[in-house]
């Protein structure tokens, strides 16, 4: 049989790691993203040996509610559930204090609603995107109304970003978010006060939500492969 991909590898045990803490009897959010995409796939692995029952899931995307439809896991809205037990959901940088940037598939807005609200969030991902500094790697996306794209554009240069609008992969034009809007990728030298830009980016007008999540995260696992081998840490 050919060998998985390393990467791939990690996402794999690190999705099962976190799919292993969901209990019988809770309200899951369930995130976006490839690593959490094989945590929706075992938690219905679990529902449907048995093990796991009763469990209702709130998606953050409209691909997590196609995935967990998949994976026969029930789902509800937050018009239904006034609280959420745990939430597992991806990342694409995470620093030494937990903070995150999220938002690589365009979701962070629905996510930062359900990861926040949850009483436990457990983050998963491969090693690859622990950073000393958050923004060192990867561009900072914010989601902003279609109408604002020029003056939000310039706003964030204003605070010292490069910045691209996202554009669609085997489709003309921009990528176009579960709320209709565009997002904006912009890429910082690095940040130095998350809990400060995430404030002020959110308050320029037309911007809907931007990908850092600052004290949202209450545990994050990491997948790392040596010799071939998967193993799974909780920082
Ligand atoms: C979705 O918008 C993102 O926040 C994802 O959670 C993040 O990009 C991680 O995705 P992967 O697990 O595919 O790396």
């Amino acid at each position: 049989m050919a060998e998985m991909d390393p990467v791939k590898l990690m996402k794999q045990e690190v999705g099962r790691a976190a799919a292993a803490q969901v209990k019988s009897g809770t309200v899951v959010g369930l995130g976006t993203g490839s690593t959490t995409a094989f945590a929706i796939q075992f938690i219905g692995e679990r529902l449907a040996s048995g093990e796991l029952t009763d469990i209702k899931g709130v998606p953050t995307s409209f691909q997590a509610s196609v995935l967990a439809k998949q994976h026969g896991i029930p789902l509800t809205t937050l018009d239904e559930v006034d609280y959420i037990d745990v939430a597992i959901d991806g990342a694409d940088e995470v620093d030494a204090q937990f903070n995150l940037i999220k938002g690589g598939g365009a979701a962070h807005t629905r996510e930062k609603i359900v990861d926040g609200l949850a009483e436990k969030f457990i983050v998963v991902v491969d090693s690859s995107k622990l950073v000393d500094k958050l923004g060192s790697t990867f561009a900072l996306p914010v989601e902003v109304l279609p109408m604002a794209v020029a003056p939000v554009t310039r706003a964030l240069a204003g605070y010292g970003a490069k910045v691209d609008l996202r554009m669609g992969i085997n489709k003309d034009g921009p990528v176009i978010t579960d709320q209709g809007n565009m997002v904006l990728d912009a890429k910082f030298e690095a940040i130095t006060d998350p809990a400060e830009l995430e404030k002020a980016l959110n308050n320029i007008p037309g911007v809907l939500e931007n990908g850092l999540f600052v004290g949202v995260a209450t545990e994050v696992l990491v997948g790392e492969v040596k010799d071939g081998q998967a193993s799974v840490r909780s920082l």
